[in-house]
């Protein structure tokens, strides 16, 4: 069933768990996720990057193949299809491309001009039913080729953001995207503590999902976050899975070279790190 994230995340941050956010990038990506909510009972929201958008031939094309698959794999639990740290520009084409959900990353913005554009696409969003993400204080590491610091959020501009009827907010906290380096000083618990007092029920939103260790997500959890964002992992589980099986040769055996056989292991490796991440989420058995 294809939904705004609105009442899934509304129900996580009540019930103290979180909602995966994973994102996909052609249709095996697509059908591990799919499968494994379904299996697993679990909310889900699958994430679309522009560069992703792109790459899988346009947001139209995404989200005719995200609707029929939900359709003929019969999937029962809640999906969004999400744009993940959407321009201005690409939160339109997404709207009329048939997403359920956006995500307005003006964090680059001056604070201003982020409230300015995101107030005018909540008004945009609430018409058509659609969940909207807004975002403060970049986040750290590389996606698309845009790399942020690792800042952390400012709580008033925060508070700033979220009271303009957003559905859900990032929020920097020291999160990166991507692996996360030796040197990393963790999550900024005081950041997130302040935040969530300022923004009460406003559902959180902790990207860069890679490599957060459990107690720390745990914690994360537990001071307000409701949606992680995993994007880095899947995809190493999903090269590490394809290289054993070519370094084996399997490719070179029999019918090994369809790709339905030699994307086999990788998409086998997706879903039980979509699996691993739920159970850590606690969104299992929540749809
Ligand atoms: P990772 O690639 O670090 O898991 O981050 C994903 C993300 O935050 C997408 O917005």
């Amino acid at each position: 069933m294809l939904v705004s994230a609105k009442e899934m995340l509304t129900k996580a941050k009540e019930g103290h768990y979180a909602v995966g956010q994973f994102n996909i990038n052609n249709l095996e990506w697509t059908k591990a996720i799919l499968l494994t909510a379904e299996e697993l009972k679990s909310p889900v929201i699958l994430g679309v990057s522009e560069g992703a958008g792109k790459y899988m031939c346009g947001f139209k094309t995404v989200a005719d193949m995200v609707k029929s698959m939900i359709n003929e794999l019969n999937i029962t639990v809640p999906v969004a299809l999400h744009l993940d740290h959407g321009t201005y520009e690409a939160c339109y084409k997404c709207i009329d491309a048939g997403f359920s959900s956006i995500m307005f990353d003006g964090s680059h913005y001056a604070i201003e001009e982020n409230v300015a554009k995101t107030k005018e696409l909540v008004a945009v969003c609430e018409e058509k039913g659609l969940s909207l993400e807004a975002e403060v204080g970049s986040i750290g590491g590389e996606e698309d080729g845009v790399v942020g610091m690792g800042e952390c959020a400012d709580p008033d501009e925060c508070k700033m953001i979220a009271d303009l009827g957003v559905t859900m907010l990032a929020a920097g906290i020291g999160n990166i995207h991507g692996k996360y380096p030796a040197n990393w000083a963790g999550l900024s618990f005081e950041t997130l503590a302040a935040i969530s007092e300022k923004v009460g029920k406003m559902p959180l939103v902790l990207h860069g999902g890679t490599g957060i260790p459990e107690d720390m997500i745990k914690k994360a959890i537990d001071l307000g976050v409701s949606k992680i964002n995993v994007n880095t992992e899947c995809q190493l589980a999903f090269a590490a899975a394809t290289r054993a099986y070519v370094e084996a040769g399997k490719d070179l055996q029999g019918k090994g070279f369809d790709p339905r056989k030699l994307l086999a292991p990788g998409v086998e490796a997706i879903k039980a790190t979509v699996k691993e991440k739920m159970e850590l989420f606690g969104s299992v058995g929540k749809a």
